[in-house]
């Protein structure tokens, strides 16, 4: 058998802010001697936050982690724990974990061909077809693509259903309404901090209930009103977090231009597209491409023999992880084909157009297909 080759092109590089930036900030903790508790760095990147997104201070609170995120969204928003939580099968197991701790049971449901991505409208269909009472409903923005931040509060409004949506990869593209909104902040995505998460709405009732249960479920003071627990982030993450702000023009502008090179090398091999958006207007740290015939497991095989590392981020669909099996579904026709069919392929500000030229002709030989002769990797800028 031949010897695997080392993976030396990685799928993933985190762009974190390095020593140098994070200096004026540690500095401010050392001279203010507070260390979490919402103090000065987080307040601050929290209102810098808030203002990406174009609301006030209030409409956004920081935590320890996106799932904390997901969790104290479906708390504050009163989503009943017993009933079902609908949600895509085509997801990170992380958005399943969150349903089961805030006491729901998710219900897997399937996703749109056209964004990879639940919408309304199959959650409209699959209420008839829920085995229970359906308490909430949490749609995934997939890989950070945008979604119709609008249409989900139109759906809450009509169903009366809460709806909590994870955006953990979605710092660039969320457009927050009155449904919150769950945003990852860890080393992986655009925007991160090492570990760390967001939750975002305009309904600032809501955040103020989803702040008070990350601290205890304090309310006015040291009166656990509410039965909370600990999921703050600290002033060393919020000063990774304003660093990162501070790297956030150039670092968006830096992954859009790599997405838009990715997208075009790869539009050049035959049977392969990338995920629907990818490589428009938008940062993500992923590229996932989509084959027309199920060979995923083949390609990752072939490329890992030419030093190329490639990954499966949701592997064969939420509903398919062990801890999930049992938990209700519909059919996922949609799913099912993605997972067979999709693959995540290196990206990350350190990649070089020659590592990129390598990654092109290695699938398209795994492939068999063909490439469009003309085909010349524009070069990736790296911020
Ligand atoms: C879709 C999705 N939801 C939730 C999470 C959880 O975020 P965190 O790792 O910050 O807890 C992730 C993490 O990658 C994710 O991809």
């Amino acid at each position: 058998m031949a010897q695997e080759a080392a993976l030396d092109i990685r799928i993933t590089i985190p762009r974190m802010p390095e020593a140098q930036a994070l200096t004026p900030y540690l500095r401010r903790i050392d001279e203010a001697r507070y260390y979490s508790n919402f103090g000065p760095l987080v307040r601050e990147f929290e209102t810098r936050a808030a203002a990406h997104f174009a609301l006030k201070p209030a409409s956004l609170t920081t935590l320890s982690s996106g799932t904390a995120a997901l969790i104290l969204a479906l708390r504050a928003s009163a989503a009943p724990p017993g009933t079902l939580c609908m949600m895509p099968a085509w997801t990170f197991s992380a958005s399943a974990h969150a349903v089961r701790e805030a006491g729901l049971t998710p219900f897997f449901v399937d996703v749109a061909r056209e964004s990879w991505a639940l919408t309304p409208e199959i959650a409209d269909a699959a209420l008839r077809q829920a085995p229970g009472k359906v308490g909430a409903v949490m749609p995934v923005a997939p890989f950070g693509a945008p979604l119709d931040y609008q249409d989900w509060d139109a759906f809450a409004d009509e169903t009366g259903i809460s709806v909590v949506i994870d955006a953990a990869a979605g710092f660039d593209t969320a457009r927050p309404g009155r449904a919150p909104v769950a945003l990852s902040l860890h080393a992986t995505k655009v925007l991160g901090v090492g570990e760390g998460g967001l939750l975002v709405s305009r309904d600032e009732e809501l955040i103020a209930t989803a702040r008070s249960l990350s601290n205890f479920g304090f309310q006015h003071g040291r009166n656990s009103a509410l039965a909370g627990f600990n999921a703050k982030l600290s002033e060393y993450g919020a000063a990774v977090g304003l660093a990162a702000l501070d790297a956030w023009p150039v670092v968006r502008t830096g992954y859009v231009h790599l997405g838009q090179a990715c997208a075009a090398a790869l539009a050049a091999i035959e049977g392969v597209s990338v995920m629907p958006g990818f490589g428009r207007e938008w940062a993500s740290t992923t590229c996932n491409v989509l084959f027309e015939r199920p060979e995923t497991a083949k390609v990752m095989q072939d490329l890992a023999a030419v030093g190329i590392e490639s990954r499966r981020w949701w592997a064969e669909g939420c509903h398919r992880q062990e801890a999930f099996l049992a938990c209700p579904r519909t059919a996922l026709e949609v799913t099912e084909h993605l997972a067979g069919h999709t693959l995540a392929l290196p990206f990350h500000l350190r990649l070089r157009p020659a590592q990129l030229n390598h990654i092109v002709i290695s699938l398209a030989a795994s492939l068999g297909s063909a490439v469009d002769a003309g085909t010349e990797v524009a070069a990736a800028r790296t911020g």
